[in-house]
């Protein structure tokens, strides 16, 4: 287990309000949470622009020790300082962590939308592949910048290790399929490890999970045409990267899109969106995708059923009561709803 309970059964977890409209998005998930019974423990921790007053430093050492010792993190959004040579603080938690494994689902949640009943499961492989960023330039005559190279890495097991999570994870949430998305057909070695890793350890599930596999250029056309078809998505770093935005698109955006970073030492929740500067502090912030990467950080710990009951009441607050923040075409405000999702439980 990457966790560990008290012994009065409750999980010790690190909370990062963070900038912006974090502080009051974790308000309402830690209230509802607790409504829930949710057995966390939270150590409350800085991050982003709150990290930089304290201490100059935007991941501050006390924060990385909380979640050395929790091994789970929710975090809210991070602004990233521009200037300074801050690095991304994302970037330096995938690092520090291992956290291999992104997960990114994408369930409808409205109805009325493009596409109805939408329910994906995204899962980008999250250290390797072009992200590894071996780049340079060539220069030619007196353009310094005539050729640009970046070289890709892929290993059997970084491959094995992401269709692993991708599989086990179907198989906990009792789902059918699991697609292998790549380009093996022009990158044969860079994904063709990938797709030949899959298809070999497809046939441990067999029988339990269905797998197929699809070219990413074809997946983006499929999934825009006939989203329905797929289950359980898994591909490499930067078709993930793409992916997981265009399957947020089809449910309807960033507002409900929740996010999960795991890995050997630990597993860090956040929803998909950033710090929202231009409504911080307004009570209009929507706090859906935060809510959602709360039910993946339950689902993670094993509390199943909390998780599921947690997803019900969001269903029926924003499709049975019809309140909703203005983001999602409402007017309730962030206390507004998030008292709705407090009537319901
Ligand atoms: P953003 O996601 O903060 O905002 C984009 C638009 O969506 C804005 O109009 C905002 O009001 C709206 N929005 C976002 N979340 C919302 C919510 N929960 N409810 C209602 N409306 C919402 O992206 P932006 O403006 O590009 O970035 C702002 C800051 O956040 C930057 O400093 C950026 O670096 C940081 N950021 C942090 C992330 C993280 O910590 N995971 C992810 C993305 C951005
Ligand atoms: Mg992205």
């Amino acid at each position: 287990m990457m966790f560990e309970r008290n012994s009065d059964g409750m999980i010790p977890a690190t909370l990062i309000p963070g900038d912006g409209i974090g502080p009051e998005i974790t308000q309402c998930v830690v209230a509802v949470l607790a409504k829930l019974d949710a057995p966390f423990d939270w150590d409350v921790q800085q991050g982003g622009l709150a990290g930089v007053a304290a201490g100059g430093d935007p991941l501050p050492e006390a924060t990385l020790n909380s979640i050395r010792r929790t091994k789970l993190a929710l975090k809210g959004p991070l602004t990233t300082p521009v200037g300074g040579g801050f690095r991304s603080v994302n970037v330096r938690l995938r690092e520090e962590f291992h956290l291999y494994a992104n997960l990114r689902p994408a369930h409808s949640l409205v109805p009325g939308g493009r596409f109805e009943n939408i329910d994906l499961i995204l899962v980008r492989e999250n250290l390797e592949g072009l992200y590894v960023a071996f780049e340079h330039y060539i220069a030619v005559g007196d353009d310094p910048h005539a050729v640009a190279i970046s070289t890709g890495m892929n290993t059997r097991d970084g491959a094995k290790r992401i269709i692993r999570f991708a599989f086990e994870h179907a198989l906990k949430l009792g789902r059918k399929k699991v697609t292998l998305v790549h380009k093996a057909n022009v990158l044969k070695a860079l994904t063709g490890v990938f797709l030949e890793t899959g298809r070999e350890m497809a046939k441990e599930y067999e029988g339990r999970i269905e797998c197929d596999d699809r070219i990413i250029d074809a997946c983006a056309m499929q999934l825009v045409l006939n989203p329905w078809q797929f289950d359980v998505i898994v591909t490499t770093n930067l078709f993930g990267d793409i992916l997981s935005d265009l399957i947020a698109g089809l449910v309807g955006g960033l507002g409900a899109a929740p996010g999960a970073n795991i890995g050997e030492k630990a597993a860090i929740f956040e929803a998909v969106h950033g710090s929202a500067p231009d409504i911080a502090g307004k009570g209009l912030a929507n706090p859906t995708a935060l809510l959602l990467a709360a039910g993946l950080m339950l689902d993670h710990v094993g509390e199943v059923a909390i998780a599921t009951k947690l997803r019900h009441i969001i269903d029926m607050v924003l499709t049975t009561d019809g309140v909703r923040t203005r983001d999602l075409g409402g007017t309730a405000s962030t206390q507004e709803f998030t008292t709705a999702l407090l009537a319901r439980i």
